[in-house]
């Protein structure tokens, strides 16, 4: 999808989109930009009870000359927040993307909000945008998208500017999306990383462990994981070096499937542990977005890759592990291995930059979805003004958090009779254990916040700003937390 800016609205045909708030008949705007068709587009917004609710659109189709054409009212409801835009630019997109439309005129011309707001409006558009059709050989003309590209008139000074860092946050949106909508056999380890190269050219640097490395560092857990699988385990180190502050870690879950191993999950539904790198494709998509734009910031994303599978080779249930910490993991279920996998990347990224924060993202629980359904991650952190600023920025941004406890009696329900420490608690909050087991691989003076995205990174029905799959949930966040915490 093309987005461009322009002053006046271009000859020929296209859909043309009118952003409106709620509650207010813009009527002197409407007949200023429409002329004539002014009065028969607002019958027909009524007539289809269209009030300005954020997210609501009214279609019409006007007579113009000698033919006709379609108009859009946009709603954006009460207020001016930038979520307001982006869901109206959203909206205009799910409306038209497929109606045979190939251009989008959006007229802010006399519109009262600012040029950033239309930035915002463009951004909600682009995110919504994205599919994946790669695989789909078969579809006909009229079931592929036909717009191609968004103008948006009249915006004013200052769009272009807003626009130029939100396009590169939307490429990074696009980048988490696409891997993690990429089968199991086409992203694995290896192929994760070399879909990652790209970042290079952004002035990103990049550092990948195989296997032979992470062995000599001692990494017993990670691999335990990856030896069930004929897909060698990488580890991925992107650095983005924007400015000569202390670097600040993002570590994520990079399980490319999980089968659960030898305690291996019911056939139903396991197709969806495809996207059990998900915290991962956020670290690896946020990157992208830093770099794009140029973030004045030092940050450092690690993706710890393997895939879970059940092999002669595999691990078993009872097998003693020695973590690249020197702490000892008895595995009671090998189905629990994402926390396997993040203990020794957040061990290794301590130990190599000295971070004194770290951040980790991983689809870790089920759990986690039981306790908050799709419509927040779980937040767990050993300092509080750390998850208040996470949670400010998870605000802000729209990939919403929500903040659970921890504490000595959660972690001592992982104490292991032979090991330092099992790998699962009891049934009941197994979110909350799960974050305590990485917990103990924290060392003394950082500060550390872990993610649980589970029921984030892939919706079964369309959000205001993504369609159903993969939702890109994390990169904003990111982002914002950058923009908010760590630059200017
Ligand atoms: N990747 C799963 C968690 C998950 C489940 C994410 C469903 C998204 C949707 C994780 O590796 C896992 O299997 N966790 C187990 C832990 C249990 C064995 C303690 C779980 O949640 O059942
Ligand atoms: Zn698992
Ligand atoms: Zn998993």
């Amino acid at each position: 999808m093309n987005v461009r800016f322009a002053d006046r609205r271009p000859e020929g045909a296209y859909a043309l989109a009118f952003p409106q708030q709620a509650g207010q008949a813009d009527s002197d705007r409407l007949t200023s930009l429409l002329g004539d068709g002014a009065g028969l587009v607002r019958q027909a917004a009524t007539a289809a009870r269209f009030e300005g609710e954020a997210g609501s659109v009214a279609e019409v189709f006007a007579p113009e000359g000698a033919g006709v054409r379609r108009v859009l009212l946009a709603g954006l409801g009460d207020g001016d927040q930038d979520a307001q835009y982006e869901r109206a630019g959203g909206a205009l997109v799910a409306k038209v993307q497929m109606s045979g439309e190939k251009t989008l005129v959006i007229d802010f011309t006399g519109h009262k909000g600012t040029a950033e707001r239309a930035a915002r409006l463009a951004y909600g558009a682009l995110l919504r945008s994205w599919r994946y059709d790669v695989y789909r050989t078969k579809l006909k003309p009229s079931q592929k998208p036909s717009l191609d590209e968004i103008v948006i008139v009249g915006a004013g000074e200052g769009a272009e500017a807003a626009w130029t860092s939100l396009k590169a946050i939307a490429d990074g949106v696009a980048f988490t999306r696409e891997l993690v909508t990429e089968p199991a056999n086409i992203i694995y380890p290896e192929s994760f990383v070399e879909r990652c190269q790209k970042l290079k050219e952004l002035g990103v640097e990049i550092t990948v462990l195989g296997p032979e490395e992470m062995t000599k560092l001692g990494m017993g857990a990670l691999l335990g994981v990856a030896q069930g699988s004929r897909r060698p385990a990488r580890l991925l180190a992107m650095r983005w070096k924007g400015s000569d502050a202390e670097p600040v870690a993002f570590v994520g879950k990079g399980v490319t499937f999980d089968t659960g191993g030898i305690s291996i999950k019911p056939a139903a539904g396991m197709e969806d542990m495809k996207w059990d790198m998900g915290g991962a494709g956020a670290v690896a998509g946020a990157m992208l977005a830093l770099a794009g734009r140029k973030a004045k910031a030092h940050v450092i994303g690690v993706c710890g890759l393997v895939e879970n599978m059940p092999d002669g080779n595999a691990q078993r249930p009872g097998d003693v592990v020695t973590s690249m910490s020197g702490q000892t993991i008895e595995v009671i279920n090998t189905d629990a291995e994402g926390r396997l996998v993040l203990c020794d990347a957040i061990t290794w990224v301590q130990k190599t930059y000295g971070v004194k924060t770290v951040i980790d993202l991983a689809t870790l629980t089920g759990a986690m979805i039981i306790s908050l359904g799709h419509e927040h991650g779980g937040l767990f952190s050993n300092d509080d003004g750390l998850a208040d600023k996470i949670l400010s920025s998870a605000k802000a941004s729209g990939d919403t958090l929500w903040r659970f406890p921890m504490g000595d009696a959660y972690d001592k329900l992982i104490d292991s009779p032979i090991a330092d420490m099992k790998n699962v608690g009891p049934r009941y909050g197994g979110s909350i254990t799960a974050a305590q087991f990485i917990k103990r691989f924290v060392e003394d003076g950082v500060k550390w916040a872990h993610l649980d995205i589970a029921g984030m990174v892939w919706a079964a029905k369309p959000g205001a700003t993504w369609d159903k799959g993969a939702t890109g949930f994390g990169v904003r966040l990111i982002d914002r937390f950058v923009a908010d915490h760590l630059e200017g």
